[in-house]
């Protein structure tokens, strides 16, 4: 089938190129100029596993290309799929501006029948409103559909996630276009929910609310532990070999962050408001996910007690492991208040380090994470990265004045950290 995206970021690219890869020819479109010239030269804006290879791929087999012109890519398709950004205003509620201007791109360009797919993540009701939008604005008053199909990808894992796709979600406001968005995830070969358009909407802010809801619950629980000497990566290796629960996203830590989690909740409590319905259960999570941060930083104070002319060593700054993205990042957050409080900061991520420059210009950015602790009073583990469960233990105490580790992660032991000389705290253990 003959695709567009609009909007060439994480979930547009990706997307885009998965689409290529199984066999459909797709235009990428970005009204980001340097963005599209990038891409043309064989370069690639975000760090995600196995992507840069799947681009190159489907541009060479002429599947996969890129441009900034929306009316063009919009010719020359049948399903176009919008994958904007949907910030977060002041209050909570979601920005709407960049969906509603790519709706009146998109209808400028139609002179026949498109089908208008919102993979965007959006409050429920938006596609009604992209519908008369349209409507309103397209000259040649030609027919079309507006489909939802809510994005479900984690990013780190994009590619896999695009490529085995738990299930896909398609919302409709009539039968007409379902053979044809069939037809463009078949091969996918992963189940297909068909629902009516507002519940489509509502599956991915549901979805999205609860597994912060999941890591707010553990992160309750961690307090527990830490108040009765339990440890919560037994309790939730417990709890979660109950199939009803599940293991997943029981990991205790310094809060959840990134592009999704923190808006997406805000946008569903004020959604919930706007309904008429007072989300308090979604308002404590973000809560938990605040005080999270809180105590972190409060157990680093309460150990070193004046930050002020202190080093300390952070690795770890990507919101996540396997991904460049810093938006929202816990990390970069724990930075600057440590900053904030005066300490001096060293800091090393395998692939964020680029992207944090800007938000952190005042720190020295470390290659090799084996050279972070060079002289710190502490050393904090603020993202999950595998690899740093590779650290050398032995060189970082031995390079450092005293050996304390604040892990935000819990990736090390601590009965084997007590062993080897460190003064070890992590979370709810
Ligand atoms: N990042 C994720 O993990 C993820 C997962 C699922 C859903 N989503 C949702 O998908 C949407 C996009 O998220 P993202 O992380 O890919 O954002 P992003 O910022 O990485 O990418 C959006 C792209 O759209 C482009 N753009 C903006 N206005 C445009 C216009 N008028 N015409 C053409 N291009 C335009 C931007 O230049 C940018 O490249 C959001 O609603 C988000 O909530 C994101």
């Amino acid at each position: 089938m003959k695709l567009t995206i609009i909007g060439t970021g994480y979930v547009g690219l990706v997307t885009g190129t998965c689409f290529a890869e199984i066999g459909h020819e797709v235009i990428c479109v970005d009204n980001d100029a340097s963005k599209v010239k990038l891409l043309q030269s064989g370069g690639i804006p975000i760090y995600e596993p196995g992507l840069q290879e799947l681009v190159q791929k489907n541009v060479a087999a002429g599947r996969l290309s890129f441009t900034s012109s929306t009316s063009e890519a919009v010719e020359k398709s049948d399903v176009i799929f919008i994958a904007v950004p949907t910030p977060p205003q002041p209050d909570g509620s979601v920005d709407m501006s960049f969906i509603e201007r790519v709706a009146r791109d998109i209808a400028g360009a139609m002179t026949s029948y498109k089908i208008v797919v919102d993979k965007s993540t959006v409050p429920v009701k938006t596609g009604d409103k992209v519908a008369e939008t349209i409507k309103r604005y397209c000259k040649a008053k030609v027919e079309f559909d507006v489909v939802s199909n809510p994005e479900f990808l984690r990013e780190g894992f994009a590619v896999e996630d695009l490529m085995h796709p738990d299930r896909i979600v398609i919302g409709v406001r009539s039968p007409r276009p379902v053979s044809a968005m069939q037809a463009v995830y078949t091969p996918f070969n992963a189940p297909i929910i068909v629902t009516d358009i507002n519940s489509a909407e509502l599956i991915k802010h549901a979805a999205n609310s609860f597994l912060a809801l999941k890591i707010s619950y553990i992160n309750a629980i961690s307090v527990l532990c830490e108040a009765t000497g339990a440890n919560v990566q037994e309790v939730a290796a417990g709890m979660g070999m109950d199939e009803r629960i599940g293991r997943r996203f029981l990991n205790a830590g310094i809060g959840f962050g990134g592009s999704c989690f923190p808006k997406d909740l805000s946008a569903f409590i004020k959604i919930a408001q706007q309904i008429g319905y007072d989300f308090h259960l979604l308002k404590e999570v973000q809560r938990i996910n605040a005080d999270q941060m809180d105590r972190f930083t409060k157990k680093i104070t309460d150990t070193l007690w004046v930050l002020k002319d202190k080093k300390i060593g952070v690795l770890g700054l990507a919101f996540k492991q396997n991904t460049d993205d810093v938006r929202s990042s816990p990390a970069i957050e724990l930075c600057q208040r440590l900053l904030k409080e005066g300490a001096t900061l060293r800091v090393h991520d395998p692939k964020a380090m680029e992207k944090a420059k800007s938000l952190l210009p005042n720190v020295t950015f470390v290659e090799d994470m084996n050279d972070v602790a060079e002289d710190c009073d502490a050393l904090v583990v603020a993202t999950e990265w595998d690899d740093f469960r590779k650290l050398d233990l032995e060189k970082s105490r031995k390079a450092m004045t005293h050996p304390i580790m604040f892990d935000g992660r819990n990736l090390f032991d601590p009965a084997e950290m007590e062993r080897l000389g460190w003064m070890y705290k992590s979370v709810g253990r």
